[in-house]
């Protein structure tokens, strides 16, 4: 079996320096705690050098989060008018901060929006990242149209709105580029937009959806070329350039006590890992999206109003670092602190000890999977079940560590038929080669569904849904104050276009002459 430090990062990430690192160079102990930061998940491994599963508890307390328990269910359940998402029923939906005062608010008609995002570190995604998505997907969901959810091109334009809410996705092919030394600011670009089509498949609503890519839309325009060279000379230089350079200062190298015999070997070694001034700055750039005032097109331009429009964000629970950070210092700007809901990760291929990674093909089962790929993975995946059948009739499986059994219980919605099956394979009843065909089975009705969606997604579609534009929800500003900012924008535009038209045509005269 693959331990944690077989299975690669995501391009792009930076090497943990964590007590993963200090527990490596470790003779005495195997143990090793868990790490799990935006750009480095692993389960931790026991004293017999064992991996063992992510502890989500564990985290709830590390991170200081709060548990959704059954009254939240409950209270989510009244506001939505439909029963709780499978992913939520069991417990894959499983912390958040501050959903009650989301939900608190929205009772009392204070509107909120949705922001979720991607690092788009590879083409195609995988069924680990449309998660949080399917389950952003559900929160904008109306009751009434539960059915929709498998949406086609008619019925698209019903899709999200449960809350009646906007939804802002982030792709942040900035963060990627910065972070990978492999990438170039091309192929995260490109990534970008491939990734766009995936998740417009998953089903969003064009008139309630803005999606944007940093490159394009904080570093684009006009002043893209320029924009672009920021990013490519900021990924050069160093943290220790500029405080040589300037006197600026921080403390971050990190020494390493280790002493393999008592008093005799004992070395100290030290990492100074140079991580470039955009990574230091990236942060920010994920936590202004949190705030309404970010997007006055959408909101408006009165920012009084507009900053008191709470902000609700989905995300897998490795992005909790970022936004306690910005919900540290968002009331210092006079903004409201942005809530989040986190969702547990699939677990790799290779087993519950580390998520499906994108760059690790034996890891991950592809939104662009074929039926017998799928089979074919899922066949190799790491099972909780005995060596033999005999044993297995005997002894029974481990669901708690079965692959295939853990993703029925992301994608299988029978609540009925999941128990069914996980009390048979305990008690050895069922095989492992049956719970694999029971996997492969949902898993390739999703991803076949999905890729009939996918066709249908053009390239104008995306054009749309990545256009800057008034997005269409209950508390949208007020007509007059669209239309006024659609003048001024026309007014701006008009006159950039007379100055290019007088441009042209001082050359045209100047080539005749
Ligand atoms: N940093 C995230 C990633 O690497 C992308 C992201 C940006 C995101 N904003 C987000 C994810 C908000 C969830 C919610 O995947």
């Amino acid at each position: 079996m693959a331990t944690v430090s077989d299975v690669p990062d995501e391009p792009g990430q930076p090497p943990a320096l964590t007590a993963l690192s200090l527990a490596e160079i470790s003779q005495e102990s195997k143990t090793k705690e868990q790490v799990i930061t935006p750009f480095d998940v692993s389960g931790g491994v026991d004293e017999h050098g064992k991996a063992v599963a992510i502890d989500y508890d564990k985290l709830i307390d590390h991170f200081g989060s709060q548990r959704i328990d059954k009254s939240m269910l409950e209270r989510f359940e009244r506001l939505t008018g439909k029963p709780p998402h499978r992913l939520l029923r069991r417990g894959l939906v499983f912390s958040h901060r501050d959903l009650n005062l989301i939900l608190d608010k929205y009772e009392k008609g204070i509107p909120f929006f949705l922001y979720t995002g991607r690092g788009p570190s590879s083409g195609s995604m995988h069924v680990g990242h449309s998660v949080p998505f399917e389950f952003t997907k559900f929160v904008g969901t109306p009751s009434t149209c539960t059915q929709r959810v498998t949406a086609n091109k008619s019925n698209r334009r019903y899709l999200q709105d449960a809350f009646n809410v906007p939804l802002i996705i982030m792709l942040t092919d900035d963060e990627k580029f910065l972070h990978s030394p492999k990438l170039s600011l091309k192929d995260c670009r490109k990534f970008a937009l491939e990734n766009a089509l995936d998740i417009i498949a998953i089903g969003f609503d064009p008139a309630k959806t803005f999606i944007f890519a940093d490159t394009e839309f904080i570093y684009g325009g006009h002043g893209a070329a320029f924009g672009y060279n920021i990013l490519e000379i900021g990924k050069k230089t160093t943290n220790n350039q500029i405080k040589g350079t300037f006197g600026f200062n921080d403390t971050y190298v990190v020494f390493f006590w280790h002493t393999t015999h008592y008093d005799v070997n004992w070395s100290v070694t030290y990492q100074v890992n140079s991580n470039n001034i955009l990574e230091f700055a990236f942060p920010a750039t994920q936590s202004a999206t949190s705030f309404a005032t970010s997007f006055p097109f959408i909101f408006g331009s009165n920012t009084k109003i507009v900053s008191k429009i709470p902000c609700l964000i989905p995300c897998a629970i490795d992005q909790d670092p970022y936004f306690r950070q910005c919900r540290d210092n968002a009331p210092r700007l006079g903004l409201v602190k942005p809530a989040l809901i986190h969702t547990v990760f699939l677990p790799s291929l290779r087993g519950s000890e580390s998520k499906m990674s994108a760059s690790d093909t034996e890891s991950s089962i592809y939104l662009s999977d074929t039926d017998n790929q799928i089979k074919k993975k899922i066949g190799k995946a790491f099972s909780g079940g005995q060596d033999t059948r005999e044993l297995q009739e005997q002894i029974g499986g481990r669901t708690a560590v079965d692959v295939p059994f853990q993703y029925l219980t992301f994608f299988l919605e029978s609540d009925e038929d999941l128990e069914s099956m996980r009390e048979r394979y305990e008690k050895g009843q069922m095989q492992s080669g049956e719970m694999k065909a029971a996997a492969t089975k949902e898993l390739q009705a999703y991803v076949a569904a999905f890729r009939e969606r996918r066709k249908a997604v053009t390239t104008e579609i995306r054009d749309e849904f990545m256009r800057p534009r008034q997005l269409v929800f209950k508390s949208m500003p007020p007509e007059k104050e669209q239309v006024a900012m659609l003048e001024e924008r026309r007014k701006v535009l008009q006159k950039e276009l007379a100055s290019i038209d007088g441009d042209l045509e001082r050359l045209q005269r100047s080539g005749q002459a």
